[in-house]
């Protein structure tokens, strides 16, 4: 199988690359913008290949061919795509646009990374069918982007994920658990909204689900996240307890006193049958997953 992975550089980009780097029977192409920030560059080939410039993307399916693309590429800073909307709507679906026009000429199987953001968080946990209605810009661009994959014109899947957690090289951004863990080590008061509920999911897990859809080309839209649904205080409190950390300075606060940009769902969660039924999907707890991440900190 000839796998392409867009935005490689990324959390879960990297996640796949040392997930299928080697595997047997399998050729992988890892492509982000810019170089590649893995140090192990073994098992897999690398090329530059920037999604919102359509003749590169052309160009590279033209080249290698895919029997399967994975676009885990996106514009995730929420708050960012509200001040800077243009860029958002580019590479969140103009450039899945191109993808998919390019999928479709090499029949390819088109796996895209979708969001819980979709929702509005009024009656979390979601399945799959529920009905998406995004409260933030960013939400609004995942959603336009999964009705485009879901009129492509050849075989296509979308994995819907909630805040990944994870450690790998060279990050761009931080995520909630990193955050969390530093936040606490310093002891400083922490003031974290009580009022918003999600399912953190360990990258690996989410890169293990990526892999489960194509593996099996299992085609539709699947829920693949954690499987405890949590508060975010509830989160950065567990975190504490893993690591024995001094809860004492953790308070709560409303989300609509934050200011934030964009709007976020109340109470997302993913029930998770549908990926546990089809693909035997097999997630961690939300304390196994800090265990692997601990391990992967202290290597
Ligand atoms: N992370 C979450 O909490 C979360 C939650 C729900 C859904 N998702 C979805 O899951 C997917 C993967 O998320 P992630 O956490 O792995 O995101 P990420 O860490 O932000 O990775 C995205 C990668 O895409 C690269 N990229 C940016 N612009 C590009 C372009 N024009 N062409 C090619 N690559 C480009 C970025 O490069 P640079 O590193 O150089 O910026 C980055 O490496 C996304 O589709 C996201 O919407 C994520």
């Amino acid at each position: 199988m000839k796998i392409l992975i867009t935005g490689s550089n990324g959390l879960l980009g990297q996640k796949l690359v040392k997930l299928l780097a080697n595997k047997d029977g399998i050729e992988l192409l890892a492509t982000s913008k810019g170089g590649n920030r893995i140090s192990n560059q073994s098992g897999y080939s690398y090329k530059s290949l920037d999604i919102t410039n359509q003749l590169e993307v052309e160009a590279i399916f033209d080249e290698f061919i895919p029997d399967t693309v994975i676009n885990t590429a996106a514009m995730t800073n929420v708050d960012a795509c509200e001040s800077d909307k243009e860029l958002c709507w580019d590479l969140n679906v103009n450039a899945v646009k191109y993808q998919i026009k390019a999928a479709e000429k090499h029949q390819s199987h088109y796996i895209h990374l979708s969001t819980d953001f979709i929702f509005d968080g009024e009656n979390g946990p979601y399945k799959e069918s529920d009905t998406p209605n995004p409260l933030s810009y960013y939400g609004e661009t995942k959603y336009e982007a999964e009705k485009l994959v879901q009129k492509a014109k050849t075989k296509w899947s979308i994995a819907r994920t909630i805040i990944v957690y994870g450690m790998v090289e060279d990050m761009s951004r931080s995520n909630i658990v990193l955050w969390a863990k530093e936040a606490l080590e310093k002891g400083n008061p922490l003031t974290i909204v009580d009022d918003q509920f999600r399912s953190p999911t360990l990258a690996e897990d989410l890169a293990m689900g990526c892999w489960l859809i194509a593996e099996k080309q299992a085609t539709g839209i699947y829920h693949i996240s954690g499987k405890d649904v949590m508060s975010i205080i509830e989160l950065v409190n567990r975190v504490a307890d893993f690591y024995g950390l001094d809860k004492s300075i953790i308070s709560p606060i409303k989300s609509s006193s934050l200011n934030q940009a964009a709007k976020r769902p109340p109470r997302t969660g993913f029930i998770l049958d549908k990926a546990y039924s089809d693909l035997e999907y097999s997630p961690c707890s939300f304390e196994e997953g800090l265990a692997i991440l601990d391990k992967q900190l202290k290597a």
